[in-house]
Order: structure tokens, then sequence, then C-alpha cells
């Protein structure tokens, strides 16, 4: 007789779903993957060879508890130079990908019930991440600039009447995921002016930042802050890519201590660090140079797609970087039954609107497409069949 679990279990965890294969559509505008031809692969492996003479002795030793020390200190370089901050390799803790450091930020500040402000339409990975800690999401909403300042006030002011003080606003200010805006500096500036006056933390997560195929870079809100309330992730994962699994985050001091506190025995991998360590430093900025020549060609290609074949049926973005057109539909049009069936007929792959909102339900009438996987003809091709899809089941005038 086996041993039954089911009584063992702790209460509200879903079944995962252990062998559930991923199924991808041949036209893949669901998930954020980058382009697959430009992967570096061959400077990896010339990494790889030259770390490995060169550090190789250290992976017999347990890793450093907040992550590869060499990298940690290339990371405050490139976030020096690059985002305006300034972090010393002690205030620098890696993780597996970006998703791990906001999962460890959100076990050390939410309890069950606790309030977090969001975006009305926001990455699918941190709202799970704050359901998992059963947090009181709240969207705020956005206009065509990012989020609302005087809503946020709104929001922020309604919670503490409720005797729930907010615990932090994440926000994707560059490049948001899905909905593709970046905050101006100015919108930066009222949102901070907003949440210091309430003593509201944000997380800041800026993992699109070096991901721009037009316009000027806009700096951190870390940078922006000067009251210690900005905690700040960043990742490899879409400019090099996801495989490597490492991202990074800086907070204030107390923050990081209280990181380090749940973060014992989750290492990360020292072999993959020194790796990109050697490769970072060589050839990472050429890199972003050509994959965003790339990524804009594609960005490109995507939008002239959809000009032609959605007409004037649909509202989508433009957005100056990222991976992501985001489409609004007429309402009531659902999303959630027609991306089934899109990936069953036409082997084409989007996400619901709704994977992205708070609530988990609003937004059905709104799609995601991803633009870095597929090659330009591929997304022409992938445009039209949705469209012609889309028509047929109803969904556009
Ligand atoms: C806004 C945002 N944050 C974080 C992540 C997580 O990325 P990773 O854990 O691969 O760094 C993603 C992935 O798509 C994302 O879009």
């Amino acid at each position: 007789m086996s041993l039954n679990f089911d009584s063992l279990f702790v209460g509200d965890v879903p079944d995962g779903g252990r062998v559930a294969p991923v199924k991808r559509g041949k036209y893949d505008f669901a998930v954020a993957y980058p382009d697959p031809v430009s992967l570096p692969n061959e400077h990896i492996v010339e990494s790889v060879a030259e770390a490995l003479a060169e550090n190789g002795s250290d992976l017999a030793i347990y890793p450093h508890p907040q992550g590869n020390t060499l990298l940690r200190q290339y990371v405050a370089e490139k976030l020096s130079r690059d985002r305006d901050i300034n972090a010393g390799v002690d205030d620098i803790i890696l993780g597996n990908g970006s998703g791990h450091p906001i999962e460890l930020l959100c076990r050390v500040l939410i309890n069950p019930g606790d309030v977090v402000i969001t975006d009305d339409f926001v990455y699918g990975g941190t709202l799970n991440n704050l359901r998992k800690q059963f947090a009181d999401i709240r969207g705020v909403q956005s206009d065509a600039s990012g989020m609302d300042p005087e809503a946020l006030d709104a929001t922020i002011t309604e919670a503490k009447s409720q005797g729930k003080k907010p615990k932090f606003v994440y926000l994707i200010a560059t490049f948001q995921n899905p909905q593709g805006w970046t905050l101006s500096e100015a919108r930066r500036k009222e949102i901070l002016a907003v949440t210091q006056k309430h003593e509201v933390p944000i997380l800041e997560d800026d993992c699109y930042a070096d991901n721009r195929y037009d316009g000027e870079s806009v700096t951190s809100i870390f940078n922006l802050d000067d009251t210690d309330s900005v905690m700040y992730v960043g990742s490899f994962s879409k400019i090099i890519s996801p495989g490597m699994s490492l991202g990074y985050m800086t907070a204030p001091p107390s923050v990081l201590d209280k990181v380090m506190g749940i973060k014992t025995g989750q290492r990360v991998s020292e072999f993959t660090a020194l790796v990109v360590e050697k490769y970072a430093r060589k050839y990472l900025d050429s890199h972003i140079e050509k994959i965003n020549g790339i990524q804009r060609g594609k960005r490109d290609a995507m939008l002239s797609a959809i000009g032609e074949n959605f007409g004037t049926s649909a509202e989508w973005s433009n957005p100056d970087g990222g991976l992501y057109i985001w489409m609004k539909l007429k309402d009531g049009v659902d999303m959630v039954a027609l991306h089934k069936k899109a990936l069953d007929e036409i082997d084409v792959g989007v996400h619901p609107g709704s994977n992205y909102s708070p609530d988990g339900v609003s937004g059905k009438n709104y799609l995601r497409l991803c633009f870095g996987y597929n090659d330009s003809d591929e997304i022409q091709t992938g445009i039209s069949l949705l469209s012609d899809f889309l028509t047929k089941e109803g969904a556009l005038d």
C-alpha cells in the first residue's frame, strides 16, 4: 500500500503538472524567447575555456552565498555605467534569473493579505510570486506613458484608509511587459514623489533596460530616489539567454540582509557565473548592439504585418524596445479560449491578456505578441494567419 500524502500538503498549493509538455507554436509569439540564431554560442564556448583555465579550481569550493564575486563586480560596474546605480560588490546578490530575487523579496516582505501595487497589466511571473505569498494585488491604471501617478496616489490612500499600507509598488519602468511603454524621467519622479510621500518602497524590475531599439535611455528609478526606498532587479536572460538563468538584485542594506537570511542553501551556479563574467567583459556590449539590431528588425516586421492585416480592427502598442506588442481587440472577445484554438488550428502561439491582470480574469480581449523568436518572414506569415483566424472567429470587424 502506498502512503497517501494528500492530508500532509500545505493548503492552496496548486498541482504543477510534473510531466506536462510545453506546447509551442511554429509561430511562437507567446513566450519571451530571444532570437535563437544569434545566441553567442561560440563566444560562450571560448569563455568556458578561459574561465576554467583561470578559475577552474574555484569550482571545488562552495560559492560565496551572494554569488560569484567576479560576476558581482562586473554587475556593479555595469549598473554604475548604464543605470547610474552606485552599488558596491557587497550590495549585489546574484540569482537564478531575476525571477529568483523577485521571489526572495516577496518572501521577506509579504504576509498573507498584504497589499502590493502593480500596473493594471503586468508580468505574470511576478503576479505568480505575489499570489504564492497570498498578497492582495491591486492594479493601477496606466495611460500610453505608463502608470498614472494620481491613480497610484488614490490607490495607496485607499489601502491606507483600510489599514493596509502597501508593502511595495512593483514597476517595470522600461519597456513594460506586456504594455511596452517606458516611464519618462518626469513620470518616474512623479511616481517617486507619491511613493516617498506615503513611505512605500518600489521594486524596480529593469530586465529590458538594454533592449532599446529607438530613443534615449532613461535613468533608473533607483538613481532618482534619495530615500533608500528602491529595490532593484536585473537579468542576463534578455541580453544573453534565459537558459543562462542568471540575474541579480541590489537594495537598501537592511533588505539585502533579510534576503540573505532566507537564501541559505539556494546556490547560483558558480560555473555559469564564471563563464558569463568572462563572456560579458569581452563581448556583451557588442552582442547587445547586434541583437538590438536584429530585434529592431523583427519589431518592425511585426508592426508592419499587424498594420497590413489588422487595419482598424484592433489597437496595439508601438514600443521603443523590449520584446512585445500589446494588442486590444473589441470588448467581449475571449482570447483565453481563442489562444488555445489558435495553437491547435494555425500553430500560432499568443498569450491572452488575462495572464497579465492582477485578478487573472480581466483583459480577456487583449493579447501579447512576442517578436523575439521567429524570423521576419515567419512573423509576417504568423500574423497573417492570426488575423484570418480571428476574423473567422468573429473577433475582428
Ligand atoms: C519583467 C520581467 N521580469 C522578470 C522576468 C524573469 O526573467 P528571468 O528570471 O529569466 O531573469 C521576466 C521574464 O520574462 C520579465 O519579463
